[in-house]
Order: structure tokens, then C-alpha cells, then sequence
């Protein structure tokens, strides 16, 4: 019977770790099944996803911990229709900032892109729809930070746009393709 057992089990770890380590990890399945949504439904996103979603963010590493980004909420959609082509009402705008004074040789955008890029997985992971804006981000702290209430001081480095997702819409063909392994990985012998 012990026997039995034993191999029960190693057959069982053998199943849950057969193909790879994406079967059945969640995090892993959010990532490789993700894509920036194009198609967003009018359907308010509620305030508990923003927040677990800005947790996350805040939950990103940065260089020596600095954690100097901001979080700025957006859910004005004339105010984000004026910045965001095909805006649906509904749709929440997350702009992340860092200082303007980061010196020469800081992590402030490498840090504020973490915390763009958790909040951008956990927003998939509650089967919403996001996408990263950088276009706007200029026109954005030239034109509109005093009325986005951007914080003193501070730049915005990035647009996570967030919402729910258009039905019916076929997430494999709004993939965008991606370089093979061949391509853009070396082992060093
Ligand atoms: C830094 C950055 C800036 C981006 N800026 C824009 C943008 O201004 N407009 C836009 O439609 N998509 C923007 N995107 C989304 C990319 O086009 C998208 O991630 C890329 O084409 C890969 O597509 P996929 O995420 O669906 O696989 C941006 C993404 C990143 C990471």
C-alpha cells in the first residue's frame, strides 16, 4: 500500500509539472495570454479593481526602494477622451509619475515602468482589458498636468488605460507577434 502511494504521488508531481512550468500557474497564463486590448467596452470599472490593481502597482521593486512614483486616477472621460482616441465611457486612465528633478543616471522611469507593467498584468488577471499609452505622455505634460492634478514636481512617464473588454473580441488575433527564442536569446556556452 505504501508503495502504491509513493507512486501515486510521483505520478501525480509528474502531471502537474508536465509541459513546462505554465500549466495550471496563473501568473504565468495571465502573462503569456496577454495582449493590450483595443476594444473596450462602456462598463465602469469598479473602484476595488483600481485598488487592488494600484496595490499592485505599489507593490513593483525599484531601485533602492525609492518608490518615488505617483498614481494619478483619471475616470473624467472628456477629460480622458481628449487625450485617448475611441476613449469608452467607463474606462479609467492611470497616469504614472516620477519627479522631474531625477538626476542623470536614475531609475525613476525604469522604476515607474515596473509599476506600469504589475498593474498592467493584475488588470489582465481580473479579466480586464489595459494598455500602455507613451504617445500622449509629451502633449500630456506640456499641455494637461495642471488639470489632471499631476503632483508638483512631477512628470508623467507613462498612461495605463484600463477598462472592460468589448465582447466577442478574439484576444488570439489581437496578439501582436512576438521574435522566436532564436532570435532574441543566447546561452552562453
Ligand atoms: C512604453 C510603451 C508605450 C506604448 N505606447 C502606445 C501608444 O502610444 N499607443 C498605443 O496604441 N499603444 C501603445 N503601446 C502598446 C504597444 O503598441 C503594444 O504593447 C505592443 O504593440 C505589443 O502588443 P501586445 O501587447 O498586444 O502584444 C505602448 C506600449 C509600451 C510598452
Amino acid at each position: 500500500m505504501g508503495r502504491f502511494l509513493t507512486v501515486l504521488l510521483a505520478a501525480c508531481f509528474v502531471a502537474a509539472t508536465a509541459g513546462g512550468q505554465t500549466t495550471g500557474n496563473p501568473v504565468t497564463e495571465t502573462i503569456l495570454s496577454g495582449y493590450s486590448a483595443r476594444m473596450f467596452a462602456s462598463e465602469p470599472v469598479s473602484d476595488s479593481d483600481i485598488d487592488l490593481i494600484l496595490r499592485c502597482g505599489i507593490k513593483a521593486p525599484s531601485a533602492r526602494n525609492s518608490q518615488s512614483w505617483k498614481f494619478t486616477v483619471v475616470r473624467d472621460d472628456a477629460l480622458n477622451g481628449s487625450i485617448i482616441r475611441d476613449f469608452a465611457p467607463g474606462n479609467v486612465l492611470i497616469f504614472i509619475s516620477g519627479p522631474e528633478s531625477g538626476q542623470q543616471g536614475s531609475f525613476v522611469d525604469f522604476d515607474c515602468a515596473l509599476a506600469t507593467e504589475n498593474m498592467f498584468i493584475a488588470a489582465q488577471s481580473l479579466d480586464l482589458g489595459a494598455r500602455i499609452y507613451g504617445g500622449p505622455v509629451g502633449q500630456v505634460n506640456q499641455e494637461k498636468r495642471e488639470e489632471l492634478e499631476i503632483p508638483e514636481g512631477y512628470r508623467v512617464i507613462s498612461i495605463l488605460r484600463i477598462g472592460h473588454l468589448e465582447q466577442g473580441v478574439d484576444a488570439v488575433s489581437s496578439a501582436s507577434t512576438r521574435k522566436s527564442m532564436e532570435e532574441v536569446v543566447n546561452y552562453r556556452d
